[in-house]
């Protein structure tokens, strides 16, 4: 048995939870938007052709924000095309995933979605084919409440209200080659800086993002955020981080590690952002927007053959997720909240079917994949605030990161509870874990569960879909507080 001992207390406050963390995503992109969340005539949908199996997921899934419309396909995205009467909207091409969009979702369906879903909006505006104006148009179409003639439109259209999006992405994955439009850092640096400043002059109150480097593997990482943060400091609140994960040639324990690679990032972001603050010689903090994040087997969709036609919809990476994919999503999930003073907003990419927690068969059955699950809990039981733990434990070396310890950990605090998340990434042995709570005045373990089991490749099918689900962990005893983590597990431990 590994030994592993942590200590909690409540003077070790990181930051409060942010419940942005806890956002999402929904993209144009194979069957997301179509036959995910929309599907007119599913047994389930209502009046609004919305899936309401895939709703009630959503709400157990505990996500707070949803990033739309992409991703790549809002580089080429028209907004106006998704507004106004159905019969009248066109059918496009769509570039980045080689598909015919119908437009049948559009802006006021995905608002009027968000709200019966409970979350809020968070839209990317189109800076690869257009740029300010469009920006612009879409804003006010949004957020103005009335008068104009695009705030009317919207209107005419049954969104009375005005949708108050309040937080902006700038683009998307710009530095990208495959990005349609896709620029150097000073074009797109210049661009952005110049839509932030007239989308401030509607609302200066807006969360702006300006993207980041679309992975910390671009040739220009770095350099990308520091020259775009240069021209955009004044004018965005946050740049973006994107980053996805797979197990690459059969080796587990990199795989099981690749939170080690999130934080390196998180934290040379923060870095560069400071540097260009220093340098601006401004008192401000750009925080960090996370708004990709998974695990995507990438490898196996840029191996397989490129569409030669232009579907509606088509099965486009739909990953089937597996035990061990969802504890390396546990583990990139404890690193966004080991972050939370400056990772103050997420997007688990995406929601349903494509690299999902969610997966829907056309006319059919919802079922939740295994990474559903420490989302969900994350979400539920993450409250008041983020603690620093600092656990001591045995490491093992990867061929991806050196040596990485075999437990990573953090936990939550509120008057209520305390809840201690953790992975344990050996794939030989359980782990003893001690959780030393004396500066919590006493409390004890009240419950435990672990997201774990004999195969760790075991995965969620629609016919059994409980076959990869937390279970209470029996392994708990007291004085001292002491839980027994099971190889390649997610845990959740709660005192009270
Ligand atoms: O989430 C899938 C794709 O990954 C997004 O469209 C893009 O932004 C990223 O490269």
């Amino acid at each position: 048995m590994h030994q592993a001992a942590l200590t909690l207390d409540p003077a070790f406050r990181v930051a409060p939870v942010q419940r942005r963390t806890f956002g999402t995503f929904v993209e144009h992109l194979g069957r997301c938007v179509y036959t995910g969340i929309h599907e007119p005539g599913h047994p389930t949908a209502d009046e609004d052709g919305f899936r309401t199996d895939v709703l009630e997921l959503t709400r157990e899934l505990g996500v707070s924000t949803v990033r739309y419309p992409g991703g790549n396909f809002v580089s080429g995205y028209r907004w106006e095309d998704g507004v106004g009467p159905k019969e009248l909207r066109p059918r496009r091409l769509d570039l980045a995933w080689h598909s015919t969009e119908t437009n049948e979702v559009g802006v006021d369906e995905f608002v009027r979605w968000c709200r019966k879903a409970g979350v809020e909006p968070m839209m990317a505006v189109n800076l690869g084919t257009r740029g300010i104006e469009a920006a612009l148009d879409l804003l006010e179409y949004c957020n103005h409440p009335s008068g104009t003639a695009l705030a009317d439109r919207r209107i005419a259209g049954g969104a009375k209200e005005p949708h108050d999006v309040r937080m902006w992405c700038l683009g998307n994955e710009m530095d990208g080659p495959w990005q349609t439009g896709h620029k150097t850092a000073a074009e797109y640096g210049r661009l952005a800086a110049e839509t932030a400043r007239a989308m401030r002059m509607i609302d200066p109150k807006l969360e702006l993002v300006a993207c980041g480097s679309s992975s910390s593997a671009m040739p220009t990482f770095g350099a990308w955020e520091a020259e775009v943060l240069t021209h955009t400091y004044d004018v965005v609140d946050y740049i973006s981080c994107h980053a996805y994960y797979e197990e690459k040639d059969g080796d587990l324990g990199s795989f099981l590690a690749c939170a080690t690679d999130m934080e390196f990032f998180i934290r040379s972001v923060a870095a560069t952002a400071d540097h260009v603050g220093a340098k601006l010689k401004s008192r401000k903090r750009i925080d960090i927007s996370f708004d990709e994040w998974n695990v995507w087997y990438l490898s196996r969709f840029q191996n397989a053959d490129p569409p030669t036609d232009w579907p509606v919809a088509p099965r486009l990476l739909e990953d089937h997720y597996h035990l061990a994919d969802a504890v390396a999503v546990g583990g990139l999930l404890i690193t966004l909240l080991r972050h939370s003073d400056r990772v103050r907003a997420a997007s688990l990419a995406q929601l349903v079917n494509v690299i999902a927690p969610i997966m829907t068969e056309p006319g059919g059955r919802a079922w939740k994949q295994t990474t559903f699950h420490p989302f969900a809990q994350a979400s539920r039981y993450a409250s008041g605030d983020v603690l620093r733990v600092e656990p001591t434990c045995p490491s093992y070396e990867t061929a991806a990161y050196g040596q990485v310890p075999l437990l990573h950990a953090v936990a939550t605090h509120d008057e209520r509870s305390t809840t201690v998340f953790a992975i344990n990434r050996a794939t030989d042995r359980p782990m003893e874990l001690r959780i030393d709570a004396r500066a919590l005045g006493g409390k004890r373990v009240v419950e435990a569960s672990t997201l774990s089991g004999p195969d760790v490749y075991a995965r969620n099918t629609a016919d059994d879909p409980g076959r990869v689900a937390p279970r209470p962990n029996p392994d708990v005893r007291h004085d001292p507080e002491t839980v027994v983590l099971p190889p390649v597990s997610w845990n959740v431990i709660r005192l009270g």
